[in-house]
């Protein structure tokens, strides 16, 4: 949606994916300090999402308007945003175009209510709607509602970045909100095949995403769910997959863990600026997979200065070497790498690299053209010594 926000990927962290339906205002804040004494923040993390069950039961009050939960959330929304705003960052909220909510709470959903909800959000000074796919009364038309409430946002008097939350892609997505998720929900697992809702993990999710490279650009994204880097279901080397494949696929970056208490391994994940800058490439174009064999891929990233972002991703469960071929990424001659998480420069490479990546790793690289090897001055060629007879 060209509604000028979200020109690259949103950053930031949502309640969901650790705290789910148990979140309260004391906590909330505490995250919001944590975004800025963690480094998150500067690292760029900026929208602090509530997701579900932060209303009042039953969630509106006798005029119809939303109401937060006055136990948990005592001091209301307003009060919080102010809160949140006064460090830098922005507030988040969850919403649905049902009757209620996922979490089921009577009149949490804004059937009906799309103009109204959107200016009770604007006039708290809410900054991003996760607009979710619950309880639809049979009649529904699920691009309809989706429409209503962008409308509704248009109108609302606030920039808010709309977050379609559908599970699937459909294609009048991209014209209708910023971001929208592409998969069903995710779960702390590197792979959950045969999960009973078809919920997926961090592998299921990129080869879901992975079929919309097309549909993503600056102001629209193709959303793989939420990240799980610090949630303790998968190894340090499957994180650092998601993060690396988040940033190649131009993905949103919301961080899905407890940020008031990291790991170091946690925390160099989440914020290795040079990843990032994958991500938030200007040119907001989804990396895409260009070799594929025995689970050893090659995926680049064309990036606003020329280069090319590239990750070797290992499905395997055993270490491989994997090599990027130039002529798979459109480079001809010598190139310079740089490991973006080994933060090393690797030289310079006629035609091909090649790093040993481990089970479930994944290695970026950024790879640019580099200057043509110098030729060697043309000399005067030796005279040819005279034959000796
Ligand atoms: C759905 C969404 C999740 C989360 C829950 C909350 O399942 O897909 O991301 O918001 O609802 O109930």
């Amino acid at each position: 949606w060209d509604n000028g926000l979200a020109k690259t990927p949103p950053m930031g962290w949502n309640s969901w994916n650790i705290f789910h339906e148990n979140i309260n205002e004391t906590q909330i804040k505490q995250i919001a300090d944590a975004m800025v004494s963690s480094g998150m923040k500067d690292a760029g993390y900026i929208y602090l999402n509530l997701d579900d069950n932060w209303m009042a039961n039953p969630a509106r009050d006798s005029n119809g308007f939303l109401i937060s939960d006055p136990k948990r959330f005592p001091s209301g929304i307003k009060a919080l945003a102010d809160y949140v705003h006064a460090k830098g960052l922005k507030l988040g909220i969850y919403g649905d175009r049902g009757t209620m909510t996922c979490a089921n709470v009577p009149q949490s959903g804004s059937k009906g209510y799309e103009d109204r909800d959107a200016k009770t959000f604007a006039s708290w000074g809410i900054d991003y709607l996760k607009y979710d796919n619950c309880n639809i009364p049979n009649g529904s038309d699920m691009k309809t509602d989706y429409q209503k409430m962008q409308t509704a946002l248009a109108n609302c008097g606030r920039p808010i970045v709309f977050s379609i939350c559908a599970w699937e892609y459909q294609n009048w997505m991209p014209a209708t909100g910023n971001v929208w998720r592409t998969t069903r929900d995710i779960v702390d697992k590197w792979d959950a095949t045969g999960h009973p809702y078809g919920f997926v993990g961090i592998i299921n999710s990129i080869d879901q995403n992975s079929k919309y490279t097309n549909s993503a650009g600056p102001g629209a994204w193709n959303d793989p769910d939420m990240l799980e880097i610090g949630n303790g279901g998968c190894t340090t080397e499957e994180y650092r997959t998601q993060m690396s494949m988040w940033c190649m696929m131009a993905s949103p970056l919301l961080a899905g863990n407890d940020i008031r208490n990291m790991t170091q391994a946690t925390k160099d994940i989440l914020m290795n600026r040079e990843v990032i800058a994958v991500n938030q490439d200007p040119a907001g174009k989804q990396g895409y997979r260009v070799k594929s064999s025995n689970g050893n891929e090659v995926w680049v990233k064309p990036l606003a200065d020329g280069t090319k972002a590239v990750a070797l991703l290992n499905r395997n469960s055993s270490t491989s070497t994997i090599a990027v071929n130039w002529s798979d990424i459109g480079i001809t001659g010598s190139a310079v790498v740089r490991d973006l998480w080994a933060k090393a420069d690797k030289g310079t490479f006629n035609g091909s690299y090649s790093a040993s990546v481990p089970s479930h790793g994944t290695v970026v690289l950024k790879i640019s053209s580099g200057p043509v090897a110098t030729p060697t001055p043309a000399q005067t060629p030796t005279p040819a010594p005279t034959p000796v007879p």
